[in-house]
This record gives structure tokens, C-alpha cells and sequence, in this order.
């Protein structure tokens, strides 16, 4: 059997300046940067805070004019559940998504002409749809989309350094799972790889650790929680705290594949616990991040107060 030998990768760490010199900026960059000022303006106005919460996968090309690429494990559920409970939300959207039920399913025909919501679910719907309904109106939430590493970190860098102004009012809740792995433009094959010519043989550069230009230059008065995805329960806790001395931030969330939903470990500098799920919560469809959130909305008070001391 033939393989084709696709590119050599090197062991050499590219330095995150580099990343950004050697390949383009997504061409939604620009008009995602006027939103996100716009945004910041004004709730820096009202004396706001701000969270970023980063969710979902990012893929990476193997083509330049791409028909394969690889992608990071995430639902996005993390990041979008989170996201709903700093206001106290019942879900949204992701409740009336393909991935739970058919939002069909929500609706009845009435007439020829007419659908309704089906009366089994309008109560909770109305709760939801209210509470929708208040955050659209006072533009608490803005959402951006990616799709790509590329699209994800120059989006972060723009994002973050945006944010910069809110000091310590701003919280970064890193919950994407971000590809390690990636092939740069310029040593990519221009066009779709031909299977004629037998297997594959991928070799890709490491990306850059992001979170080191984050911490220390993008948002140093930022209050910073990353997280640390794991399979093997012995890592965990060592790799955890690993990535906390070594970027220096406030907090590692760290989570198991297989329980993400039910249990996680918060590590920051002299500190180590669990948050978990009594079966009773599992059994009323408690969710972890109604736990989470409000423990981090405590730690950034305090984050805020020690800075108003200093
Ligand atoms: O979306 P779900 O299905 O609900 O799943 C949620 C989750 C399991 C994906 C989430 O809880 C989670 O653990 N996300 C982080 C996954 C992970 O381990 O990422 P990492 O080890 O590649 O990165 C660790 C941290 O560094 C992350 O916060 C990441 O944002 C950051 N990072 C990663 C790579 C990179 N080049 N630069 C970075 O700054």
C-alpha cells in the first residue's frame, strides 16, 4: 500500500506572535470587532461586568481549499449552559435544538392555517421565552461565532484585548476545547488530497499555548478560569494544576470525558475541591453549572474587592 507522506511538522514551538503573522485574519474579524466594542461601550457605561465564555470544538483544514479537516471534541453544552446561569435563566434555544428534541415536536397544527405551542410544554416555554425575551431586550448577550482554530484565535486575541478596558470587571471562562495540533497555511496542499493514491500520513505543528500571551500581556487584570479536559481520572488533578503554575492564572476547571456533567475539580493557587451532583440533583435535572457559576461569581467579587484595596 501507497501512502501519501503529506508534511513534514516540527517539534519547534511557534511562538503566538508568529501564529498571527503567518496566517490571515477570518474576513468576519473586522465587523465581529465593531460588535464587540459596541458592546463592551456600553455596558462599560452602566458600570457592567463582562464574562467571555469560549464553548465548542475548532476544526483544522488538512486542504487550503478545504474539503477534510479534524475536529476537537465539544458538544458547546458547557459553554451554553454556563452562559444562561449569570442571569438566572431557564435554557434556551439549545432545549429546542436537534441535538435534544425536534423543535417540531414543541409545536401543533391548530388549523390548515395555524400552529401553537403544544400545550405540555407552553409553561416551561413562557418561562424560557420571558426570560429570552428580557436579555435580547437589554442586549446582555452578544454571540460570535467560529469555526476554525484560525477564526477561534485571532477572534480570542481581538475579543480580549477589547475587553482589556473593563480591568478587573472582566471574567474569562475558557471552555473551548481548542485543537493542539494544526498544519500552517503555508505548508498546506492547495487542493483536495487524492485517495488514489493510497493512506495518509498527516504531520501537524503544535499550536501555540495561547493562554501565556492571555494571562500575561492581553488581559493581566483579568480574572482568568481555564479549563482541563482529561480521560484518565489519576491525570487530572496533577495536569490541572500543572496548567495553573504554569500560566499563573486564578483558576482550573478540571473534567473527565465521561463525567463531565456530573462532577468537576476547581484548582486555584492554595485550594483544591470538588463540585458534584447529589443523585438527588442528577434525578431533577440540576445542572453543574448551576453550581459552578454562582461559586465563580463569588471568587470574581472577591478578585474585584482585593484590586479596589490594592
Ligand atoms: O462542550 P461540552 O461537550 O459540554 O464539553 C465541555 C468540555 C469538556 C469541552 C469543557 O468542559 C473543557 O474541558 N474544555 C477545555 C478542553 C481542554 O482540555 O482544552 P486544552 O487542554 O486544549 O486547553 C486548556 C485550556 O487552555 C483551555 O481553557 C483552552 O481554552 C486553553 N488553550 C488551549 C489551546 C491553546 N492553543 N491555547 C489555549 O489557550
Amino acid at each position: 500500500m501507497t501512502t501519501t507522506n503529506l508534511l513534514e511538522g516540527t517539534n519547534e514551538i511557534i511562538n503566538p506572535d508568529t501564529y498571527f503573522q503567518d496566517n490571515s485574519q477570518p474576513c468576519s474579524l473586522p465587523d465581529n470587532e465593531i460588535k464587540v466594542k459596541e458592546f463592551v461601550n456600553k455596558h462599560d457605561r452602566a458600570g457592567r461586568r463582562i464574562v467571555l465564555i469560549t464553548s465548542g470544538g475548532t476544526t483544522v483544514p488538512i486542504e487550503n481549499n478545504t474539503v477534510r479537516f479534524l475536529d476537537n471534541f465539544s458538544a458547546g453544552t458547557r459553554g451554553a449552559t454556563s452562559a444562561e446561569y449569570p442571569f438566572y435563566l431557564q435554557p434556551f434555544s439549545r432545549h429546542y435544538t436537534h441535538s435534544t428534541n425536534c423543535f417540531l415536536d414543541y409545536m401543533e397544527l391548530k388549523d390548515d392555517d395555524n400552529i401553537e405551542v403544544n400545550p405540555n410544554y407552553s409553561q416551561k416555554m413562557k418561562s424560557v421565552l420571558k426570560k429570552y425575551q428580557k436579555v435580547k431586550q437589554e442586549e446582555t448577550l452578544l454571540i460570535l461565532n467560529f469555526v476554525t482554530l484560525s477564526d477561534y484565535l485571532f477572534l480570542l486575541r481581538s475579543v480580549t484585548q477589547i475587553m482589556a478596558c473593563l480591568k478587573e470587571r472582566a471574567m474569562y471562562y475558557l471552555a473551548a476545547a481548542v485543537s493542539d495540533f494544526f498544519i500552517p497555511a503555508q505548508k498546506m496542499v492547495q487542493h483536495k488530497i487524492q485517495s488514489a493514491e493510497g493512506g495518509l500520513t498527516l504531520s501537524m505543528d503544535q499550536v501555540p499555548k495561547f493562554l501565556k500571551p492571555l494571562v500575561n500581556n492581553w488581559v493581566p487584570e483579568g480574572f482568568i478560569v481555564s479549563f482541563k479536559l482529561e480521560t484518565d481520572p489519576s491525570l487530572l488533578v496533577y495536569k490541572s494544576r500543572q496548567a495553573l503554575t504554569k500560566y499563573g492564572h486564578q483558576i482550573v476547571i478540571g473534567n473527565l470525558l465521561t463525567t463531565r456533567k456530573l462532577e468537576v475539580v476547581f484548582i486555584t493557587k492554595d485550594s483544591e475541591f470538588k463540585i458534584k451532583l447529589t443523585e438527588h440533583e442528577v434525578k431533577n435535572e440540576i445542572e453543574i453549572e448551576s453550581k459552578i457559576i454562582p461559586e465563580l461569581v463569588i471568587r470574581h467579587d472577591e478578585w474585584i474587592k482585593n484590586a479596589e484595596i490594592k
